[in-house]
């Protein structure tokens, strides 16, 4: 089954009070009733348009929650305060003390510390392993093993994980397949390739405005009933709740996400190309050479490209540091953390995004410190960005005239 999702989320009428075209914001922490009965009841179990305290659900949150669930293929979704939440109360929800966690390793330094530092204090325990080898995933299941976590496009060395084959072992050993979405979201969907349950960070492309923290959480309506229940529910009893305004202007951003990410994914392309061109060691889903550009055109969803997350790899942390300190005062964009601003956003991930990974586990997983890592924007002209990169590169003595004779750069589409 092929899903149309822009199309869905475009299909999905929400209304505001009086009519109108976005659904009102509720502004209210708790609702009333008519009938306390209604209200016990509510305690129980969900009923259809009846709202009791905004921790639990409110209309706002529960629209984008819905147009979520619809861009995930999932049969329904929570949204939380941040992608943090949405993943830790995934985690919380679906172990006890005493169960374990295999994990790709690499992934966000968050989760990562998350599960290497935080979740053991609670008894619960992680093994890292390569997530692109289904061997060494089957290895390290063990009888307290419940879940195996990855990233469908990780953060940030852009591996992608072989979700089909990853969802085969989940079900065969009777584990939850859990997959963090936030890179690559329309352009791969985890839940149509096997996936139980795909966790974002809202805060990156869906949102796109780098205005706000807040993450989701997609999957079966039974796993969403399990996070909100008043007696035992993660989300409910931990209390990572989106602000419904919030929760509203995201549901406006959504509808501009398929434009949104095929614009980021031809600009990182582009920039991907000329930069291999000058000679530099790119990191690129779309580009021939990345170990798994075969694997993702086949698992990709047609129509919004291979991203917009490239890697440079300069060679020394001083060369990176450079490099962004150029690229910032020649206006290519901001040298700062986070991704899928509608500006280009590049840092080092080695020393900032991904430093809760001890060095020895970032170098054993090809993470180096001259890794550059860069959220390509909406730039109308990516050509001009590219040239003041150039530049950039030039002024460093990056550039050798070997690979300035053999420059032929591509033209933008
Ligand atoms: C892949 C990935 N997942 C989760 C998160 C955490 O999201 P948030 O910052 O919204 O809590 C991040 C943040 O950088 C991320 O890159």
């Amino acid at each position: 089954m092929t899903h149309d999702h822009p199309q869905d989320i475009q299909d999905y009428l929400v209304f505001g009070e009086y009519g109108g075209v976005n659904p009102s914001v509720t502004d209210s922490s708790t609702f009333t009733f008519l009938d306390p009965a209604t209200m016990s009841e509510l305690f129980e179990h969900e009923i259809e348009g009846c709202f009791l305290y905004s921790r639990h659900w409110n209309p706002t949150n529960k629209a984008l929650a819905d147009a979520l669930a619809l861009m995930e293929s999932s049969e329904a979704a929570q949204v939380t305060a941040s992608g943090m939440a949405a993943i830790s109360c995934t985690l919380l929800q679906l172990c006890q003390q005493g169960d374990e966690i295999i994990s790709g390793r690499t992934i966000y330094g968050g989760t990562h510390a998350l599960l290497n530092h935080f979740l053991p204090r609670f008894g619960v325990y992680s093994t890292f392993v390569d997530i692109l080898d289904p061997a060494a995933v089957i290895k390290a299941i063990t009888p307290r093993t419940r879940v195996i976590f990855c990233e469908s496009v990780s953060n940030p060395l852009l591996e992608v994980a072989d979700i089909p084959t990853l969802s085969r072992i989940a079900r065969q050993h009777n584990l939850t397949l859990v997959v963090d979405n936030t890179f690559s979201p329309l352009i791969i969907s985890p839940i149509e390739l096997g996936a139980d349950v795909v966790v974002h960070s809202l805060t990156k492309y869906i949102n796109g405005t780098s205005d706000t923290v807040a993450g989701a959480i997609c999957a079966s309506k039974a796993f969403i009933d399990q996070l909100v229940d008043v007696h035992s529910g993660a989300t409910m009893l931990l209390g990572p709740v989106l602000d419904s305004f919030r929760a509203a202007s995201i549901l406006k951003n959504l509808h501009s996400l398929h434009i949104r990410m095929k614009q980021h994914s031809l600009n990182a392309r582009y920039l991907a190309e000329c930069l291999q061109t000058v000679g530099l060691t790119i990191h690129y889903p779309g580009l021939p050479d990345h170990p798994q550009h075969e694997r993702m055109t086949r698992l990709m969803n047609p129509d919004f490209g291979y991203g917009g997350m490239l890697t440079i790899n300069m060679g020394s942390k001083e060369k990176a540091d450079e490099l962004m300190v150029r690229m910032q005062d020649a206006k290519v964009g901001y040298l700062a953390v986070s991704l899928g601003f509608f500006k280009t956003l590049f840092s080092a991930p080695g020393s900032s995004t991904s430093s809760e990974i001890p060095a020895a586990e970032q170098e054993a997983m090809g993470l180096s410190d001259g890794l550059v890592r860069m959220s390509v924007g909406l730039d109308h002209n990516i050509e001009c960005s590219f040239g003041r990169i150039y530049r950039c590169l030039q002024e460093m003595g990056e550039v050798t005239e070997r690979e300035k004779r053999s420059l032929e750069l591509p033209v933008a589409a």
